[in-house]
């Protein structure tokens, strides 16, 4: 296996020197998110949420690719639509803006989306998908990959010709999320399948879900054979994992998982960007971290409890600093 992944655009050649992947995860992976997890994964391409194309012109999205040049890193633009002439038209942007490579959403089982054709929609219409590769491809200079998942309800609708019919349209890399559009969330991510497609596909393959953790991810490769891993749900509460797993990949020692003051000063860190970027609204997004980040440990449910009434940002953080106090009394007095 090689130790770098090599995508070669339209004229860009990009190297990816990490095989672990931050997903795109909508609601989550934001430019204040990214940066949390970059302190761990200094190589590794992360994602920006999924992104309409509409809205990367006229916007919301433009906010949501703003200046990623100026991040430390590799970061990749999802977008999701199925019109190419409008995805074309936002991919040249992203690529303006800083994008290491455009991804092309074509796995997301949300209804909203998938009525208009897009996400996983595209599994049914493979020529529309191929179109909307052969176009983007032609648009941008850097590469264009596709995330998709494993069929749209259920795995014998031949997703291989689906895949190769992308890769002759000019997709550099697909991630595969191991579950068709029908499964959502539910049962296992299917390696063994995904095992079979690395085998019939000569692009890059990035092996996505249900890796949660080093042990799971070298289990993964050793099943799928595939040239990445992308994780996902992993990462909610856990900024750390995308570099904890790279670790692992490259056999290196010597990972340290944040301690319990660590993490809990990484959420006020955290909430202070939050707030500062998006005023009162950032305490909203804050408290979904939290209660992600705020488990495992002694207090942590009563935390988790007071900090649902907190009603302000200041309150959030004097809850936090007072477990903070409270757990070094504690290891002072185990001492
Ligand atoms: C909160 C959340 C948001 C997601 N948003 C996106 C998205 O914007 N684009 C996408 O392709 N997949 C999205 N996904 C799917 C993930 O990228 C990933 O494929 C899936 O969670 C399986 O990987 P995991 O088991 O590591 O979580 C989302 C998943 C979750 C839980």
């Amino acid at each position: 296996m090689s130790s770098v992944i090599k995508l070669r655009g339209n004229g860009v050649t990009r190297i990816l020197k990490s095989k672990v992947i931050l997903s795109p995860l909508a609601g989550v992976t934001d430019k204040i998110f990214r940066k949390l997890v970059r302190k761990w994964a200094p190589d590794s391409l992360l994602f920006t949420e999924m992104i309409n194309a509409t809205s990367l012109k006229n916007g919301y999205g433009t906010k949501k690719i703003n200046q990623l040049e100026s991040e430390q890193g590799p970061i990749g633009v999802q977008i999701f639509d199925n019109r190419p002439f409008a995805v074309s038209e936002a991919a040249k942007l992203a690529e303006d803006s800083g994008a290491f490579l455009i991804d092309i959403n074509m796995g997301c089982p949300v209804k909203k989306i998938s009525k208009k054709g897009g996400g996983s929609a595209l599994i049914k219409d493979p020529l529309l998908a191929a179109e909307l590769v052969k176009r983007v491809s032609k648009a941008v200079k850097i590469p264009v990959t596709v995330k998709t998942r494993l069929g749209w309800d259920n795995k014998e609708e031949n997703i291989e010709d689906f895949l190769l019919n992308l890769q002759d349209s000019g997709a550099r890399m697909i991630t595969i999320h191991g579950r068709t559009r029908k499964q959502g969330f539910s049962g296992v991510s299917d390696w063994d399948m995904i095992g079979r497609i690395k085998e019939i596909l000569e692009i890059p393959v990035i092996a996505n879900g249900d890796i949660k953790n080093p042990n799971d991810a070298l289990n993964c490769i050793k099943i799928t054979k595939a040239d990445g891993l992308m994780i996902g749900r992993g990462i909610l509460g856990s900024p750390w994992k995308v570099g904890e797993i790279d670790y692992a990949i490259k056999k290196l020692n010597g990972f340290r998982e944040p301690s319990i003051e660590e993490k809990l000063l990484l959420v006020i860190e955290h909430l202070d960007e939050l707030i500062k970027e998006k005023g009162n609204h950032g305490l909203l997004i804050a408290r979904k971290h939290i209660s992600w980040t705020c488990k495992n440990f002694k207090g942590a449910t009563k935390l988790r409890n007071n900090l649902v009434r907190a009603i302000n940002a200041d309150e959030v953080k004097e809850l936090i600093n007072k477990t903070i106090e409270t757990l070094n009394k504690e290891t002072k007095l185990l001492r």
